[in-house]
C-alpha cells in the first residue's frame, strides 16, 4: 500500500520519500508503482511523459531520519499491528518537524490509540486509501479524539488535490465507513451461504448483476431515495429482523481458514482458482475499474 500511495502523491506533483526497512522491499514497491503507471498509461489516464516525471519525484530510503527530515505530511503504511504502529509514530513524532501532519493508512485500528504515542494528537488522523490506490478513488479521513478540525480539513483537501474522493469519518469507529458497509454485506452473504439459500456463485451474481451495479453509481442511501423511502421502510419492517446479526464469523468461514482454503492466493476459497483463472479475473477487474475511473474523471471536469 505504501508504494501505491507514494505513486498517487507523485503523479499529483508532490515530492515523495518512500521508506522501508530493506532495499528489496523498496524495489518491490517501485515495481508496483511501475505496474500501476503502465496500467494507467495503457488506459490513457496518464501520459508516458507524466509517468516518467512522477517516477522521478519518488526518492527511496531505508533511513527513517532521512525520510522524516523536513516533511510536511507523513503517511504511514506499516503492518496492521497497533504496537508496531505506536512504536513507529513515537519515532515519527521525534523525527518530523513539529508542524508536520502525521497520517495512518490503518484499515481500522484506533486513531486515538495510535495518536497516544505522540505529543501531537491534533496533527494526527487516519488517511485510509483503498487497494489498489491507483484504481480505487476512496480515501477515508478519520478523526481521532484529539484530531483538530483543521487537520481533518487539510487531509480532505490534500486527498482531493491528488485526485481522490475523500470522505470524513467524524468518529474513530472500528472499520471506519467503507469496511463497515463491506462487512455488513459479507456477514449476510455468509449467512445466506451457510443456510443453503443460494450457492456462492449465485450470491455473487445477485450482487454483481443486481444491487452492486446501482451501489457502484449511487450508493445505498441514494438508491433508497430513488426507490422511495416508503417502499424501503416497508421492506425494512419485515426484513431487518430476518437478517444476520451474528457476532462472530460463521463456522463455514472458520472451517475454510482452518483447512487453509484462504481464497485466490491458496488456489481455493469459496471457489477454486488456477493461475490462469486468477490472472483473467484480476485483468477483468482492473479493466472495469479503469473504465469507472475514466467516468469519474469525466464527471470531475
Ligand atoms: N493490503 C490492503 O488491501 C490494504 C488496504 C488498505 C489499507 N491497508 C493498510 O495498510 C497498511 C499496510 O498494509 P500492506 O498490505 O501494504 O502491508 P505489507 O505487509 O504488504 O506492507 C507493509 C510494509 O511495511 C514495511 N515495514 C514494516 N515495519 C516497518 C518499519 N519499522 N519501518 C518501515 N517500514 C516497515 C514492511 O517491510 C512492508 O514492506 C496496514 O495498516 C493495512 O491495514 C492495507
Amino acid at each position: 500500500m505504501g508504494a501505491g500511495i507514494a505513486g498517487e502523491f507523485a503523479r499529483a506533483g508532490c515530492a515523495v520519500r518512500l521508506m522501508d526497512v530493506k532495499d528489496k522491499f523498496i524495489e518491490r514497491g517501485m515495481e508496483l508503482v511501475d505496474a500501476a503507471q503502465e496500467a494507467l498509461v495503457g488506459a490513457r489516464l496518464l501520459t508516458a511523459h507524466k509517468a516518467k516525471a512522477a517516477r522521478k519525484r519518488i526518492t527511496a530510503t531505508t533511513s527513517l531520519g532521512a525520510a522524516c527530515d523536513g516533511v510536511q505530511l507523513l503517511v504511514e503504511a506499516v503492518s496492521e499491528d497497533l504496537a508496531v504502529k505506536k512504536k513507529m509514530f513515537r519515532q515519527f513524532d521525534a523525527l518530523c518537524p513539529g508542524r508536520a501532519v502525521l497520517a495512518s493508512n490503518t484499515s481500522g485500528l484506533s486513531i486515538t490509540k495510535i495518536a497516544s504515542a505522540t505529543k501531537r494528537p491534533k496533527l494526527l488522523a487516519g488517511m485510509h486509501f483503498w487497494n489498489p490506490p491507483h484504481l480505487i478513488p476512496l480515501v477515508e479521513v478519520t478523526k481521532g479524539k484529539g484530531t483538530s478540525d483543521a487537520t481533518a480539513r487539510l487531509l480532505m483537501k490534500v486527498a482531493r488535490r491528488i485526485g481522490k474522493r475523500p470522505i470524513l469519518v467524524k468518529h474513530d469507529v472500528p472499520g471506519f465507513v467503507g469496511n463497515r458497509l463491506q462487512f455488513a454485506v459479507m456477514r449476510e452473504a455468509l449467512h445466506i451461504l451457510s443456510e443453503g439459500i443460494a450457492s456462492a456463485e449465485d450470491i455473487d451474481t445477485a450482487m454483481t448483476a443486481g444491487p452492486g451495479l446501482r451501489y457502484g453509481l449511487l450508493g445505498p442511501l441514494r438508491t433508497a431515495d430513488l426507490g422511495g423511502l416508503d417502499v424501503f421502510k416497508a421492506i425494512s419492517d419485515y426484513l431487518f429482523a430476518e437478517l444476520s446479526d451474528a457476532k462472530k464469523p460463521p463456522k463455514l468461514m472458520a472451517d475454510l481458514v482452518k483447512r487453509r482454503k484462504l481464497g485466490a492466493k491458496a488456489g481455493e476459497g469459496f471457489y477454486k482458482y488456477s493461475r490462469r483463472d486468477l490472472k483473467q479475473i484480476v485483468n477483468q477487474r482492473d479493466h472495469v475499474l479503469l473504465g469507472f475511473l475514466k467516468v469519474l474523471r469525466q464527471q470531475e471536469r
